[in-house]
């Protein structure tokens, strides 16, 4: 009777041990499998992707638009690099409108595109569009223009000019000129509102001249980058100081294309531009320097439009795992009028 309790109680310690390893056994294989599943995708948005060199890069660029003779040149430069690197570009415009850009990102996502670009029509309003992509694990990079958000992981790069330097260098020039002249009344015809050219060159120029008492910036207002609503805020201004009984001494355009404009509104109004009104604009494309050339803008200051070719070889280095540098400067100069007749012949926009 004793051996026989003993061996039942063998046996239940033998099936006692044989339920543990079996539990612990599923115990072990449970995370094992789980994982790959259920991680949540984590994505540094500087980081490279997966490098597969024979790969064909696919990339979805967001357009401003075509408001100035700029964006059509920086356009071409995209368009032309994205053939000449190989790169499959999907390409939308977005008529000056944010709601479009966020529309065509959105879309890029969900065509699972390998990269986006894009050079945003105004500064803020970014955040949540580009975390999606950066969730989607699609390297977001930055060109022309910037961006203002909390996270700065949410873009790979920012390529393009600096705007500030550029007011800087626009000011910089009136203080020079107009340094033994008393009263100066200066108008100002801004870029698009919340742009970052827009933003940065009137800060830029306004640092400049800040020393300068004898500088006064009298009136001021967007004229959207074009040649259109240039020559219309132009006029107004001509129209409402002729009405104060005061003279305007200097425009200071933010783009080519609005100096254009109101060089249209000046001469309609009788007046020569570049001599009754001297005027200083930035960009410096053909039909600028072509104005300037004539003695009809006084002084550019360069902003490139061709950062096509830098683009594409960034996102070559991405893909072979590169690391890009969070800011890329374009490097620029000025122009004065003989040095635009000197320029002009060879300029490629
Ligand atoms: O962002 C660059 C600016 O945009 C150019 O200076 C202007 O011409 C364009 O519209």
């Amino acid at each position: 009777m004793k051996k026989l309790a003993r061996t039942g109680a063998l046996l239940a310690v033998i099936m006692v041990l044989l339920i543990v390893t079996a539990c612990s056994k599923t115990k072990d294989t449970t995370p094992a499998a789980a994982p790959a599943e259920t991680k949540a995708p984590t994505v540094d948005a500087t980081a490279a992707p997966a490098a597969d060199p024979n790969k064909k890069i696919t990339l979805g660029f967001s357009q401003v638009g075509a408001e100035s003779g700029w964006r059509a040149a920086n356009t071409k430069s995209v368009q032309e690099s994205a053939k000449e690197f190989g790169i499959d570009l999907k390409f939308s415009d977005a008529q000056q409108k944010q709601e479009n850009q966020i529309k065509a990102i959105r879309t890029y996502i969900q065509q699972k595109v390998d990269y986006i670009a894009f050079s945003p029509v105004v500064e803020s309003g970014w955040d949540t569009v580009l975390k999606e992509a950066k969730d989607a694990g699609i390297p977001v990079l930055l060109t022309d223009r910037a961006v203002d958000v909390a996270d700065t992981s949410l873009y790979v790069t920012f390529m393009g000019s600096d705007f500030v330097e550029e007011g800087r260098k626009a000011g910089k020039w009136v203080v020079d000129t107009f340094k033994d002249k008393k009263d100066i009344n200066i108008v100002e015809l801004q870029g698009t509102t919340g742009s970052s050219p827009a933003i940065d060159r009137k800060k830029g120029f306004e640092e400049a001249i800040k020393d300068s008492p004898n500088l006064k910036i009298v009136k001021t207002q967007t004229g959207e980058f074009t040649r259109a609503k240039g020559k219309e805020v132009m006029e107004s201004f001509l129209k409402s100081m002729k009405s104060e009984g005061k003279k305007i001494d200097l425009l200071y355009a933010h783009n080519d294309d609005m100096g254009l404009g109101a060089i249209q509104a000046i001469e309609e109004a009788g007046l020569v531009p570049g001599k009754d009104i001297m005027i200083v604009t930035v960009d410096a494309v053909k039909d600028g320097m072509t104005a300037a050339a004539d003695g009809k803008i006084n002084y550019i200051v360069e902003c490139s439009p061709m950062l096509g070719g830098q683009l594409m070889q960034s996102l070559k280095d991405l893909a072979s795992g590169k690391t890009l540098a969070k800011r890329i400067v374009t490097k620029e100069g000025t122009f004065t009028p003989d040095q635009a007749k000197a320029a002009l012949p060879t300029r490629p926009y």
